[in-house]
């Protein structure tokens, strides 16, 4: 399983230094192998990461240059962070990104082999319109993908479910990720309301290979029990193939 932390514009440099020490010892203390990553907002970028990766919920495409207010290359490679979020839908649809940008950024951060966890959703007036109509649109985030990347992971998170408390039915979830693993073989997560009270029933579908969770990772306690969970959802799976 993959387990991500996304901060978004949450938490100060001690918040997260006080976090990464809890999950980090998490981490070593449960000998847990799932992949545990965590982004941060820049302010809180340090070399503080041993079995944590620590990624960038975003940066600029380019080595360095006349980009106010943005992150490049320059300053990433600073802090040795080679794993980045493109196309989350606050960027999508807060920040205006269009597709065309994404896709520049996710070529730049492909070519300078970055672990690339690629977001894809679709609002709720889209869920409503159908089946044909949500593919449609989770098709037009694809343009420009290159959906063979090596490191590359997809996350679903619809835009209706993200800090809304409401989730998906598992069917939703099943039948959205075997689409999109139609189109590639990266790991899919889910992300949109995950917490502690859904993550195991969620990991536990077909084709989702971990999760991407928001506002409930926030408490280093809740994400510690959500990679537990991810744990005990092997060691079952373990248990039932010696049956
Ligand atoms: P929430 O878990 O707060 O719904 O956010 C999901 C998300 O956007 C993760 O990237």
């Amino acid at each position: 399983m993959i387990l991500c932390a996304n901060f978004k514009a949450n938490k100060t440099r001690q918040e997260t230094r006080a976090y990464m020490a809890v999950v980090e010892s998490f981490v070593s203390a449960n000998e847990i192998d799932d992949i545990v990553m965590v982004f941060p907002p820049f302010t809180a970028l340090e070399h503080l990461s041993r079995n944590v990766l620590i990624g960038v919920q975003n940066a600029y495409p380019a080595q360095n240059g006349a980009y106010t207010g943005e992150i490049t290359l320059e300053q990433l490679e600073e802090f040795g962070v080679k794993t980045i979020l493109i196309g989350h839908s606050e960027r999508r649809h807060v920040l205006g990104e269009t597709q065309e940008h994404i896709a520049a950024k996710f070529r730049f951060f492909a070519e300078k082999g970055f672990a690339i966890i690629y977001c894809v959703g679709e609002p709720l007036e889209i869920r409503e319109q159908g089946d044909e109509a949500l593919m449609r649109y989770v098709d037009t985030q694809f343009v420009g993908i290159d959906c063979n990347y090596t490191d590359l992971i997809i996350a679903y998170e619809p835009v209706w479910a993200i800090g809304t408390g409401l989730t998906p039915t598992s069917d939703q979830i099943v039948d959205m990720h075997a689409a999109l693993r139609t189109k590639t073989s990266a790991p899919l997560l889910y992300g949109g309301s995950v917490k502690v009270d859904n993550a195991s029933s969620i990991m536990a579908l077909e084709n989702v290979e971990g999760v991407l969770v928001g506002s409930a990772s926030l408490s280093a306690n809740d994400f510690c029990e959500m990679i537990a969970q991810a744990s005990q959802l092997k060691q079952n799976e373990r248990e039932n193939e010696c049956l």
